[in-house]
Parts: C-alpha cells; sequence; structure tokens
C-alpha cells in the first residue's frame, strides 16, 4: 500500500462557538493542516451550524485552508457564496443532489479542489467511479449530523477497498490516472475520514489506506491541542 504524510484536520464543530476566530487561531499556531468545517442544513441531517458569514469570520482568522463539508441538500447553489467566503476546497455528500458530476466540475472550474462525501451506508460499488473527478474522497465514519460519535469500524473495509482500487489504477493526488510506469512521484490519493476519530481508530484507518483524518471531539477534549495533533499524525 502507497502511504503519504498524515494531515490532519481538525473539526471547527468542536471549537467554542463563543470565540471562532480566536479558536481558528489556535489551531493553526497548533499545527493544524486545515481547518474542516461542518455546514449542516437541518434537512440532509437532523442538525443545524454555520453558513458562509460564519466561514468568512474564521478565514480572516487564519492562514490555512478551509475545508467545507456541506451535508446539506442541493449543495451546487452554495458553491459561489462559499468561495466567496474563502473555502479552499468544498466537499459536498453523494447522496444530496443528482447532479454530482456537474457539481465537481463546477467546484474545479472556480478554481478550489473538489471533494466527494459518502455516508456510511453507501457502498464502495458507487464511489469509485468519481475518483477521478474530484481532488478528494471524504468516507464518513460515523452518520453525518453530530460530532462526538462513536466510530463505525465497518468502514475500514471501504478505506481499504479504495486506496486498493486508487493504488491498483494508478490514480494518485487530484485524481490524475498515471500511466503504468515506475518512477512517477505523484503523492497517492487523498482520502479522508471524518468521525470518531482518535489515537486507536486514526491508527486504523491510516493502516487501512486513509491518509487525511478529520477529528473533533477527541482533539478539543485534550489538555495540550499540539501534543494532541501531533500524536495523531504519528499514530502508526
Ligand atoms: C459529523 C461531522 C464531523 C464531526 C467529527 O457529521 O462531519 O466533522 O465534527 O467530529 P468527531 O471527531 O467528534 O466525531
Ligand atoms: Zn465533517
Amino acid at each position: 500500500m502507497t502511504q503519504k504524510p498524515i494531515k490532519i484536520e481538525p473539526s471547527i464543530l468542536s471549537a467554542d462557538f463563543g470565540h471562532l476566530a480566536d479558536e481558528a487561531k489556535r489551531l493553526e499556531q497548533a499545527g493544524a493542516d486545515a481547518i474542516h468545517i461542518d455546514v449542516m442544513d437541518g434537512h440532509f441531517v437532523p442538525n443545524l451550524t454555520l453558513g458562509p458569514r460564519a466561514v468568512s469570520a474564521i478565514n480572516r482568522a487564519t492562514t490555512i485552508p478551509l475545508d467545507v463539508h456541506l451535508m446539506i441538500y442541493n449543495p451546487f447553489d452554495f458553491i459561489e457564496p462559499f468561495i466567496e467566503a474563502g473555502a479552499d476546497c468544498i466537499t459536498f455528500h453523494f447522496e444530496a443532489t443528482e447532479d454530482v458530476e456537474d457539481t465537481l466540475a463546477y467546484i474545479r472550474r472556480c478554481g478550489i479542489r473538489a471533494g466527494l462525501s459518502f455516508r456510511p451506508e453507501t457502498s464502495f460499488s458507487m464511489i469509485y467511479k468519481f475518483l477521478t473527478l474530484c481532488d478528494q474522497v471524504l468516507l464518513m465514519t460515523v452518520n453525518p449530523g453530530f460530532g462526538g460519535q462513536e466510530f463505525l469500524s465497518k468502514m475500514l473495509e471501504k478505506i481499504r477497498l479504495t486506496r486498493e482500487f486508487c493504488d491498483k489504477n494508478g490514480i494518485r493526488q487530484g485524481g490524475v490516472v498515471l500511466p503504468k510506469k515506475p518512477g512517477s512521484n505523484l503523492p497517492p490519493y487523498d482520502i479522508k475520514v471524518d468521525g470518531g476519530i482518535n489515537l486507536e481508530t486514526a491508527r486504523l484507518c491510516v493502516e487501512a489506506g486513509a491518509n487525511i483524518l478529520v477529528s473533533g471531539n477527541y482533539l478539543f477534549s485534550q489538555k495540550d491541542l499540539k501534543i494532541a495533533i501531533e500524536s495523531l499524525r504519528n499514530c502508526l
């Protein structure tokens, strides 16, 4: 299996919402690779969170990339507002729209990274055909909607299948398909996991092939955020 450096993306859902800008700065200083911002509409998932204005406030407070995870129906309609707010990557749910391909293509045309996310019940057979159309897949390891849930270990198989498929078919970073020749150094495809990630589940996910770890409850409950991010990064 091809490995690459592990990236840590703390979920701001577990931060202090009274001080979002300060929390964003704290994450940057603690060594986060990006900030994960969960956007929920109360329909696709039974919870409501943040909109573009909050993303914009976070953007003004930090220089690290913002990855907006849309858990909303009709994601296409919200691409522009979130890009204007400062999103560096927009990830939406396969299950939330009929226009997956158009939505991915539009995000990319706007010049930022596009991600596609899959609920736990969606099988690998629906995933592989989109890998080359986006920059990353986000495999949910809990049912989307809330932080602090327990990791679903059944998802490890999906992570494994996705990494194996990418490696076997030469799908590398950005969904680029390499011709079958040795020696290329384009990094492996980005496979992100989200939900119930702590030191133990992080290790299982990385062993299965994930290279970007989203973590909310675990990271924010640790005394020292910097040490917590570092230990998650070195979970193997
Ligand atoms: C859940 C969200 C996650 C959540 C992860 O719907 O997509 O990003 O914040 O939080 P933890 O790590 O607490 O499961
Ligand atoms: Zn998320």
